[in-house]
């Protein structure tokens, strides 16, 4: 897996997916830029997203609110008093954690050794291995699981009553170390928040102390009656935006998994109170169904039901993903109750309310979220495409198996050779094509390595003009993933495109 990992993220940069954010200033840590193809990625998953959302849904609108806000949003929403993560220093290497990633870590390796039980055992069983009686009868998954499970328990009860002692007392007693150098001298834990702070305004005694917004979920709230008013929406009802969203996260690491300046694509639904578990039944189930539509196979998904609750919640989930480094959250789906709106009735002493004419009563509406981050998805989809594969004739390629409806490119237009009036042909097709999708045209070394190229680069249509071409108005378009090539009259190839790349 780790191996992987390595590998995603020199193809990534590569083929023109991902670069260190400044990099010829040797960079900034936890900051990426998109190339070429990572741009263009993105803009499809959001697009995917949006079109899912905000166009299939007759109740669902979005908007595009700022990345910054009346400071008093923040007080409201409790990010200025809650949002912090647990921070631990190590007095040797003067290296900075999270408390609780440590602790989570140490809880992982517990996990891993159990499923180490259990793959050993499948091994040894084949056919006859019944999974669900192993985990409850063998003693050594039994003790790992219980002592994972301790361990999170505890942690959580400690971050939950504010008790930072405890949590360090936590760390020492699992004996966990500096993963950098080993060395288990550590500091107190303290909470340290997560919010970039600015200024607005330009003399240092009228400027206006703001933050850069941590999610995008507050946009929406405070937008909540401008929305509901002019768009005459009726509850239930959702509000739906994608944007940038900034956090100082303390370990910022695997990639783009943590990043700290990220994007989100967030939706709130709108909701009686008193209907808002069936609605967050219910967006469970549609936005797991969004994941699966992709094909990167259903083994890769999970829900993982949140026992401790945030302090706006009353039920909360993860759809976590199976990443190069292990099942890992991509998505939050969360009741959030009337918390936001009353919040934020509160300190703006304006009424968020609606008045529901089936009921004939005004009521401040209950709030089922829906939050993914776009970064995130990207490095879903990208680490499950990348494949080595073995061919029939003993080789192997590099292939990026993207879905079609979601590469950068989705045709690349080859002549067979520089010459005989081949390329002329091939840039007539790229003319037609261009209006509809994004292609690429590539003349340069022998058709097999061109292949081989937009494999790697996740092209999922080659098409090559030869010299029949010039006979009979015929090409070849090579799919991919089977690597299987036909021949077709070039009228037909925007409609062939139209019909696997369109969603
Ligand atoms: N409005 C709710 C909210 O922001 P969250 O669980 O803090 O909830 C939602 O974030 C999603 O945003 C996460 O599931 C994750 O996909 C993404 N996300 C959060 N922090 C991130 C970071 N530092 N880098 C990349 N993605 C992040």
């Amino acid at each position: 897996q780790e191996d992987h990992f390595k590998k995603v993220l020199s193809h990534a940069k590569e083929y023109g997916y991902i670069f260190g954010s400044s990099e010829i200033y040797e960079g900034l840590s936890a900051v990426y830029d998109y190339g070429q193809n990572g741009a263009e990625l993105k803009k499809n998953i959001r697009e995917y997203w949006w079109k899912s959302m905000v166009q299939m849904h007759e109740n669902i609108v979005g908007i595009d609110a700022s990345i910054f806000m009346h400071p008093t949003t923040w007080k409201a929403s409790g990010h200025v008093d809650a949002f912090n993560d647990p921070l631990i220093d190590n007095k040797d290497s003067k290296k900075r954690y999270r408390a609780d990633v440590l602790i989570e870590d140490y809880a992982e390796k517990l996990n891993q050794k159990a499923q180490k039980e259990i793959d050993k055992a499948k091994k040894r069983f084949g056919d006859k291995f019944n999974e669900e009686e192993f985990v409850t009868t063998n003693a050594r998954v039994i003790r790992y699981r219980e002592e994972q499970d301790r361990v999170l328990k505890r942690m959580a009860r400690s971050l939950e009553a504010e008790d930072l002692a405890d949590v360090k007392a936590l760390i020492e007693e699992l004996e966990i170390a500096d993963p950098d150098t080993g060395s288990k001298n550590w500091t107190d834990v303290r909470q340290f928040n997560l919010m970039f702070g600015t200024k607005l305004g330009a003399s240092a005694d009228t400027a206006t102390d703001l933050y850069l917004r941590p999610e995008t979920a507050q946009g929406i709230f405070v937008n909540f009656l401008n929305v509901q008013k002019t768009g005459r929406m009726k509850i239930p009802f959702g509000i739906a935006q994608t944007g940038k969203a900034f956090r100082n996260e303390i370990v910022a690491r695997q990639f783009i998994f943590r990043m700290r300046e990220f994007e989100q694509m967030e939706m709130q639904f709108f909701v009686r109170p008193g209907e808002e578990l069936q609605w967050y039944e219910h967006w469970k189930e549609t936005r797991l169904k969004w994941h699966l539509s992709l094909g990167l196979g259903e083994e890769n998904y999970r829900f993982h039901d949140h026992e401790k609750l945030a302090h706006y919640a009353n039920a909360a989930a993860d759809i976590e993903f199976n990443f190069p480094f292990g099942f890992k959250e991509l998505e939050g789906i969360h009741s959030r109750t009337d918390f936001d709106l009353k919040a934020h009735e509160k300190f703006s002493g304006k009424k968020l309310q609606f008045f529901d004419p089936e009921l004939n009563e005004s009521y401040v509406p209950y709030v089922v979220e829906t939050s993914i981050g776009l970064d995130r998805m990207f490095l879903a989809v990208f680490s499950k495409a990348l494949e080595e594969e073995e061919l029939e004739n003993g080789s192997t390629r590099t292939v990026l198996k993207l879905p079609a409806i979601l590469a950068p490119v989705k045709a690349a237009i080859l002549p067979l050779v520089k010459k005989d009036g081949l390329p002329e042909v091939a840039e007539r097709i790229i003319n037609e094509l261009k209006w509809d999708f994004n292609v690429v045209y590539d003349e340069k070394d022998a058709v097999g390595r061109r292949y081989r190229r937009q494999d790697a680069a996740g092209t999922p249509f080659c098409i090559t003009v030869d010299h029949d071409t010039l006979e009979d108005d015929t090409v070849t378009i090579r799919d991919r993933d089977t690597m299987e090539q036909k021949r077709v009259k070039i009228a037909e190839l925007a409609g062939i495109l139209h019909q696997k790349v369109d969603f």
